[in-house]
């Protein structure tokens, strides 16, 4: 089963309750939440505030991506707002499994997230600890980006690693996602994709959204 997740940096911020609305009617399964603090990414988006406002006019799993220094010092915040889900990227976590728990702790589930260039091999020892790995395709920072092929050969390898260890893990994709883009990715063993300008920027958001999901499908 595919699920999209659509991420609300490419809303509408004027009418964020009512974009993020719209996407739960079209049949999203996840809101994606882009989480920058200027100094992990070269841009700033928004904090727990907008999770706060959004939280209780949608049902559907709030997926916050932090993209941020010091990760552990703001999970309470974002717990406390009503995240379901809480990724972090491991080249901003001194002490991964530390910070893990610490999102465990708040019954909240944790999940890691891999740049372009970041290696498997950096999460193998917590993956019986996790819910989620977040492959990036594009360097974070920015959405409309393009998707960078490279990572896929990864998403397989891990597919396989989680496979070989009786695992149940979500293997989610992040940047640069399309109805083209989400066919190797489904392929090589993901099943959750973030997608912002491929479906905040159409006209058309229900259209563009089923288009994606039954590419992803096929
Ligand atoms: C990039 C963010 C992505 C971004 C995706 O740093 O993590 O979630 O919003 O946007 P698109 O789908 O336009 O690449
Ligand atoms: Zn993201």
């Amino acid at each position: 089963m595919i699920k999209i997740a659509p991420s609300i940096l490419a809303a509408n911020f004027a009418k964020l309750g009512e974009e993020v609305k719209e996407v739960e009617a079209a049949g999203a399964e996840l809101i994606h939440i882009d989480v920058m603090d200027g100094h992990f990414v070269p841009n700033i988006s928004f904090g727990s505030i907008v999770l706060d406002a959004i939280r209780p006019l949608t049902s559907l799993p709030l997926d916050v991506h932090l993209m941020i220094e010091n990760p552990d010092q703001y999970i309470e915040q974002f717990a406390k707002a009503g995240a379901d889900y809480i990724t972090v990227h491991v080249e901003a976590c001194r002490h991964l499994h530390r910070t893990v728990q610490l999102i465990r702790s708040y019954g909240v589930k944790p999940g890691v997230v891999l740049n372009p260039h970041t290696p498997i091999e950096t999460i193998q020892h917590v993956l019986e600890d996790i819910d989620m790995v977040l492959f990036m395709t594009v360097n974070p920072g920015f959405g409309g980006q393009k998707f960078i092929a490279s990572v896929v050969p990864k998403i397989a390898a891990l597919s396989k690693m989680i496979k070989e260890r009786g695992l149940a893990i979500d293997i989610e994709i992040d940047g640069g996602i399309t109805a083209e883009t989400i066919v190797p990715c489904a392929e090589a063993g993901a099943n959750i994709f973030v997608a912002g300008s491929a479906i905040y920027n159409q006209q058309d958001r229900t259209a563009a959204l089923q288009q994606i999901k039954a590419a992803g499908e096929a």
